[in-house]
């Protein structure tokens, strides 16, 4: 197994034993049961990993990454949860099964999404080895990275945009806020658990910005090259709801072009600021490279 295998592998376990402690199985339940079937569902934990990568290389030696961590997992599940209900992409499959709306209602999708929400602000606010101001600051960013002028804000601009012609700015606009934004968070949250100086949170910012973006186009590649059996969701559904895309906009070559540039950029800006760490650099090229 190469390095960065063996650091996702082991993240990854940590988080699930974190997230079942937190979040323990209540069969008489109909909310939790519904809330761990979404979680549990074996996403790739992209963001989880990024924060844990960001708080070492930012001299983090303990498990604290683990809460900022479960909050954004909390957090994307829930944007993932409303993103397929019908009223927004209307899918029927999300990592490799049923959404939730399918699996249960719409009403009861609806409250897991909202209950994973509160439970992650609840559970962030608790990050152990840290100061009530930091807790403090952390709050705040995963607040705004999260609402208004983060992920729900791109998510309302993306079903705006849908039988658009965008330009490549508009279109940037709209990947940085629905899928960037919490993907900078994982980066500076780690940052904040491990509490160092400028220059490193800011070309952490950017450097999450950046994967952000390339992440986003690879989901707008995949969605047209790689089946609904690997994705573990609906090849297509983009084109279906007519989505404003890089693909569309660029072709499959441009896009790919486009989000290889995003990449080479975002290692850039941590090389800048002395960041060699291999986890980061290693994270940013798997954006690209990933199957699913
Ligand atoms: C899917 O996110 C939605 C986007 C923001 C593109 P992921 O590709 O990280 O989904 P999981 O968590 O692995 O299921
Ligand atoms: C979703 O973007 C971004 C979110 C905030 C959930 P997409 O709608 O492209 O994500 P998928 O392709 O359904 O995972
Ligand atoms: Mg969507
Ligand atoms: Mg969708
Ligand atoms: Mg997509």
């Amino acid at each position: 197994m190469n390095p960065l295998n063996r650091f996702q592998t082991e993240t990854q376990a940590q988080l699930e034993a974190h997230l079942d402690r937190l979040l323990p199985v209540d069969p008489e339940s109909r909310l939790r049961t519904a809330m761990r079937y979404s979680l549990f569902a074996g996403g790739k934990r992209l963001r989880p990993l990024l924060v844990r990568a960001a708080a070492e290389a930012t001299g983090v030696a303990d498990d604290s990454w683990l809460y900022p961590a479960a909050a954004l997992e909390m957090i994307h599940t829930y944007s993932l949860i409303h993103d397929d209900l019908p009223a927004m992409d209307n899918d029927d499959l999300r990592r490799g099964q049923p959404t939730s709306h399918r699996q249960y209602d719409e009403a009861t999708a609806i409250l897991a999404g909202d209950a994973l929400q509160s439970l992650a602000f609840e559970h962030l606010a608790q990050t152990p080895s840290t100061s009530a101001d930091v807790r403090l600051q952390m709050v705040l960013l995963l607040a705004r990275k999260a609402g208004q002028s983060g992920m729900v804000g791109g998510q309302m601009l993306d079903l705006q945009a849908e039988n658009q012609a965008l330009d490549q700015q508009q279109l940037a606009q709209i990947h940085h806020l629905k899928t960037g934004a919490l993907i900078e968070a994982s980066l500076l949250l780690g940052a904040l658990c491990g509490g160092v100086a400028e220059p490193v949170p800011t070309a952490l910012a950017r450097y999450g910005r950046l994967v952000g973006l390339a992440f986003q186009i690879t989901d707008d590649i995949l969605d047209v090259t790689t089946s609904t059996h690997v994705l573990g969701k609906p090849q297509g559904s983009d084109l279906a709801s007519n989505k404003s895309t890089y693909v569309r906009l660029l072709g499959l070559d441009g896009a790919r072009l486009a989000a290889r540039q995003k990449i080479d950029e975002a290692r850039e800006a941590l090389l800048q600021a002395g960041l060699t760490s291999g986890p980061l650099h290693g994270l940013a090229d798997y954006v690209l490279s990933r199957p699913y």
